[in-house]
């Protein structure tokens, strides 16, 4: 098969040119950046293009296929045990560079500053702010084996073992949260934060990625509520920057309101409220 031929098979699959210049630089096992300047006659008909095809059409996402997802500029691996990274999610790390630079120059030295990724999956939150930020350690957390064995993988790619402690927790269970809070500076978070009834609607789209790196209860504002509640029963300064659902700021605004808490919001690339940081103290 031809490159342009390819490209017109799986466009079908609605695929955007990014992913199908992905997929040609995993079959053809050549950097990303080569890609675009290969012939559209180039044949690629290598074993793999049959397995590649074959997942695309079984609606398998490309960052399952190639076991990679790039992210703030960095190429991390991932399966299917863990979330693909989200762009927006970038919005959280470009936030919490900014606080983490201001605490520096503010008060503490980078090296002795607390911080936590809750809910860490491939770990693209935690490892990110670690190659940005020279001098930062970091405890990353999650429930999941799966996501654990692909944080662990993309620790040693970035080698960054030293400054990382890899925590297995049940962050439902309002004491672990409690002391999560009181043991840390600055909590990062990007919980599951989808509703059961979206869930229901959204399934086709979703339904390679793990159940529960998405959904919880309470119309998906389950971890909130919970993290929010125990950020203001700290007595020290603590500052929470998570992302939240398309639909949840009007809620966490209210609730940021009821505790008098110090607040305000990031939007996404299309305008919408994406991530909330919330000060205490
Ligand atoms: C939305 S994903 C976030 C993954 C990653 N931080 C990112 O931004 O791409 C949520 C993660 O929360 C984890 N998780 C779900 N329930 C949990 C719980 N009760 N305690 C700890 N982690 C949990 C899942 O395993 C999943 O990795």
């Amino acid at each position: 098969m031809r490159i342009d031929d390819f490209h017109r098979e799986i466009k079908s699959q609605v695929l955007n040119l990014s992913d199908r210049l992905d997929l040609i630089s995993y079959i053809l096992d050549i950097p990303y950046s080569e890609v675009a300047s290969l012939s559209g006659d180039t044949v690629i008909n290598l074993p793999l293009l049959d397995v590649v095809l074959s997942k695309i059409n079984e609606g398998i996402p490309v960052a399952y296929i190639t076991s990679r997802r790039e992210f703030y500029g960095y190429e991390f691996y991932v399966d299917n045990g863990v979330l693909i990274p989200r762009v927006e999610t970038e919005i959280l790390i470009s936030e919490a560079v900014r606080i983490i630079q201001d605490q520096k120059t503010t008060s503490k030295d980078v090296a002795d500053l607390k911080v936590v990724d809750l809910f860490t999956g491939s770990g693209v939150v935690g490892i990110t702010l670690l190659n940005e930020i020279a001098g930062l350690n970091i405890t990353v957390v999650d429930i999941s084996d799966d996501a654990l064995k692909v944080v662990k993988i993309n620790v040693d790619k970035f080698d960054v073992e030293s400054r990382v402690k890899i925590v297995k927790l049940d962050l439902s269970v309002a004491i672990n949260v409690e002391s999560i809070m009181i043991d840390n500076d600055i909590i990062l978070a990007n919980p599951p934060y989808v509703s059961e009834e979206y869930y229901i609607d959204m399934v086709e789209n979703l339904k390679h990625e793990p159940k529960i790196a998405l959904v919880t209860k309470d119309n998906g504002l389950f971890y909130y509520n919970m993290l929010i509640y125990f950020l203001t029963q700290c007595r020290d300064k603590k500052i929470l920057v998570t992302e939240i659902g398309f639909d949840q700021s009007d809620y966490l605004r209210e609730l940021c309101h009821k505790y008098g808490l110090t607040h305000y919001f990031l939007k996404d690339y299309l305008g919408i409220n994406r991530v909330l940081v919330c000060i205490k103290g």
